[in-house]
């Protein structure tokens, strides 16, 4: 298996542009795939993940031209059967039984080997109170929508996620009559942003989101902002390390912005400038300047939606910080690309941490150097993967990362920022 070695850094520092936004590039181009007329989409993401939606999108008949970080769009609000591959992407699986299953026509969805070991039960279930018809192989890919016509429900979400409450909205728009979603925890609302830029009638009040039926989005220009989930990873290694970093037009939605709420717990000198809001989403320029207090945080599972994807990037910085670092209601890890509860203890262990296992999170203590010196395999998942890197970067041996190349399926381009050669 490939690998690729990280080395000790003494400081870390960059000023960069951040890495754009992985959920937001689906939506973009999932929604203008199925709108009325043309889209431009600007600054997309072109990593592999996105790059399983805008296939299937393709093979489902719309017209995409891709021209450097642009897409042109020509929706094709009708689609066609396909047999369409989400390659490791759970946002393209999930988001698609949504779409399709109001729509008149045939599909099968298959995915890699972890996509298929993951939960598919959690969208189909809410759906089939729809009317839709989605068949599994015991919950899990690949799958079958039989799409037809939808009615609208009252559905109450089991797991907080916004993969399955963006499932439940787009089926919705092309269900007969109104559809009511309760949030108990508040998930990210790109979906809802962009589909109301697309003059879709959806309005989110208290944790409940109306979708009246019947609905086709209209073509739009829109610019995808940064992604705060990849930004995290630069971020992390310049406090590991010492180092002041800059990342510009970084994603701030309230709803992803948690790891500022993990910075202010730990005391961190960080400011946040320039903020604006583009097509509807606020951005912003973060800087870390050092650890400040340096105190340890604890995150629970209120908090979990708003920073779920850096858990693993967190608690490589736990490890730097003074006190026990505790991480509950985290369940959801456990079914991500790979289970990050587990993979997260295994890492920082390698790496001469101290960290324990518990069923819904884990312990990180503090003050601690890690050594690292040793080979690390993140089995595929791209977060474990730049997690681990920027581990490996703050340790005293550095380490070899097995497979490292995965870290395109959300941040092409993330090895070359690490070693300086982009901005
Ligand atoms: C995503 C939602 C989150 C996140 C994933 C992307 C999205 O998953 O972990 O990387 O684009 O909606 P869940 O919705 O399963 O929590």
């Amino acid at each position: 298996m490939s690998s690729i070695t990280v080395y000790p850094v003494k400081k870390f520092t960059r000023d960069i542009m951040c890495a754009p936004d992985k959920s937001m590039t689906h939506r973009a181009l999932m929604f203008c795939s199925v709108a009325e007329g043309r889209s431009e989409v600007k600054g997309i993401l072109s990593g592999g993940d996105c790059l399983s939606t805008l296939n299937c999108m393709r093979r489902a008949g719309a017209e995409i031209e891709l021209k450097g970080d642009r897409a042109y769009i020509i929706g094709n609000p009708r689609l066609k059967s396909a047999d369409l591959y989400a390659g490791n992407s759970g946002t393209t699986m999930r988001l698609l039984c949504g779409l399709l299953a109001a729509k008149e026509g045939e599909w099968t969805i298959a995915g890699d080997e972890s996509l298929s070991a993951r939960p598919m039960d959690r969208v189909i279930t809410p759906l089939s109170l729809m009317g839709g018809r989605i068949t599994s192989q015991n919950g899990k890919a690949p799958l079958r929508v039989l799409g037809g016509k939808l009615h609208g429900a009252d559905i109450i979400m089991d797991v907080a996620s916004a993969q399955v409450k963006s499932a439940v909205i787009l089926a919705a728009m092309g269900a007969e009559g109104v559809t009511r979603i309760t949030e108990r925890e508040r998930t990210r609302d790109h979906t809802e942003i962009m589909l109301a830029s697309m003059g879709v009638d959806i309005c989110a009040d208290n944790g409940v989101i109306t979708v009246n039926g019947d609905q086709t989005p209209r073509g739009v220009s829109v610019t995808i902002a940064g992604d705060i989930s990849s930004a995290a990873f630069p971020l992390v290694c310049g406090l590991m390390t010492g180092g002041e970093v800059t990342v510009r037009n970084v994603g701030l939605n309230p709803t992803r912005a948690g790891i500022l709420e993990v910075f202010d717990q730990i005391g961190v000198d960080y400011s946040v400038d320039d903020v604006k809001y583009v097509c509807g989403e606020k951005t912003g320029v973060v800087t870390v300047r050092g650890l400040g207090d340096g105190k340890s945080f604890a995150i629970d599972k209120s908090m979990m939606p708003r920073l779920v994807d850096e858990i693993p990037v967190l608690a490589v910085l736990a490890c730097r910080l003074s006190g026990d670092s505790v991480i509950t209601g985290a369940e959801e890890l456990r079914v991500k690309e790979s289970d990050r509860i587990s993979a997260t203890v295994k890492m920082i262990r390698a790496f001469g941490g101290r960290a324990g296992e518990n069923p819904d999170g884990f312990t990180v203590s503090g003050s601690c150097r890690l050594k690292g010196g040793c080979v690390f395999d993140p089995r595929g998942d791209h977060r474990m993967a730049m997690s681990a890197a920027v581990a490996a970067a703050a340790s005293d041996g550095g380490a070899r990362i097995l497979g490292g190349e995965c870290a395109v399926v959300s941040y092409p381009g993330f090895w070359e920022m690490l070693a300086g050669k982009t901005s």
